[in-house]
């Protein structure tokens, strides 16, 4: 509604499908079940999931960050340590919840772009005796927002589950955008998730659903997931409605990320050449574009505010970097009012 606004911030703000629209409409007038795991469209919902990424079974969450937390919770006791990258999400956007739900601990690991320095994961999955707290768990993200939407590679993401396995701990995958990470390296979602114990993905982001992400594992993992789920509030009942659609974006949403990335890289050819602007080609790997403003252009809280004034709505990402989220509501006919955007910005600055 109103005037047109092009919204790079996230891809989360994406509105549901006509498609979507539909089947929610449908489910509204079905008979929700009453059970935890009763409900027609839910169960659809996560054993059509629990399929796609070759897990027993699948559980319906609110949110990613329910996902991964329960799963973390579901996984370690109190007074358990986890190893993860420094700049992963659970530690750096989920409120301390690692702390404050599960209880655990973290000894992070350095890494690049979420790709964990081997060595060092080694070390910290080793820590642990009757004084130190155990490492149970290695999170590892896949694609990795911080660095932009960074695909980790598949052997890498292997060889940093065995040494955790190895050393007795369980492997989450937060993989919010999983299928991005798994179009991005032309391989399944499965494939990707196969390494990990537990795999979390969000249906509100390339998927467009309105809400939702899953959590899924083995069906002991699961079971145990459902108990953690419920005792933090998250048996939502009845979620029929929300499944109906996010069914429809496993559907028909997954194949056609990869043209969120295509649309990603082509945005980057036309920043990149604009004065003052600065992009790393080699970060442009799936449906993010990380923009560095030269220090004439001022901040980036600035820079997003003027951008948004020309009707491109841009996340500030640091100090000067802004970030810019490509979805299925922005193709390339958009590109050149992007850049006009950012040119008389630029200009003005
Ligand atoms: C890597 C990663 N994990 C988890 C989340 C959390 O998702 P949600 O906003 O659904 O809690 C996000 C959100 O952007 C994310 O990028």
């Amino acid at each position: 509604m109103g005037e047109r606004l092009i919204d790079l911030r996230t891809d989360f703000t994406t509105r549901p499908t006509a498609a979507m629209i539909d089947a929610m409409v449908a489910a509204a007038s079905d008979r929700p079940g009453f059970g935890l795991r009763d409900d027609p469209h839910v169960r659809a919902l996560e054993s059509e999931a629990a399929h796609m990424l070759g897990k027993e079974d699948a559980l319906f969450c609110a949110t990613c960050t329910a996902a991964n937390q329960i799963a973390i919770a579901a996984s370690c006791a109190p007074g358990d340590a986890l190893a993860t990258d420094a700049t992963s999400h659970i530690l750096t956007s989920e409120g301390g919840a690692v702390a404050a739900v599960a209880g655990v601990t973290v000894r992070p690991v350095p890494a690049t772009r979420g790709t964990v320095d081997l060595a060092a994961l080694a070390a910290a999955m080793g820590e642990g005796d009757d004084v130190q707290p155990r490492t149970r768990m290695l999170v590892l993200e896949n694609t990795h927002v911080r660095s932009g939407g960074c695909v980790v590679a598949l052997a890498h993401q292997e060889e940093a589950a065995r040494i955790a396995r190895d050393a007795g701990a369980s492997v989450h995958l937060d993989g919010s955008r999983l299928f991005n990470a798994a179009a991005g390296l032309g391989i399944s979602a499965a494939r990707l998730a196969r390494d990990a114990d537990s795999v979390a993905v969000s249906l509100n982001k390339g998927l467009a659903a309105p809400m939702g992400a899953i959590l899924a594992g083995s069906a002991e993992f699961i079971r145990a997931a459902l108990r953690v789920r419920h005792r933090l509030g998250g048996s939502w009942r009845p979620a029929g409605i929300p499944a109906a659609a996010a069914l429809v974006g496993l559907r028909t949403m997954v194949d056609r990320i990869g043209e969120d990335h295509r649309t990603a890289k082509a945005l980057a050819e036309v920043l990149a050449p604009l004065n003052g602007l600065r992009i790393d080609p080699d970060q442009v790997q799936t449906n993010m574009v990380l923009v560095d403003l030269d220090e004439r252009l001022g901040p980036a809280v600035d820079a997003a505010q003027a951008l948004a004034s020309r009707g491109v709505l841009a996340l500030p990402f640091g100090p000067r970097r802004l970030r810019l989220v490509t979805s299925y509501e922005v193709g390339a006919a958009d590109l050149p009012v992007i850049a006009d955007a950012f040119r008389s910005f630029a200009a003005s600055a």
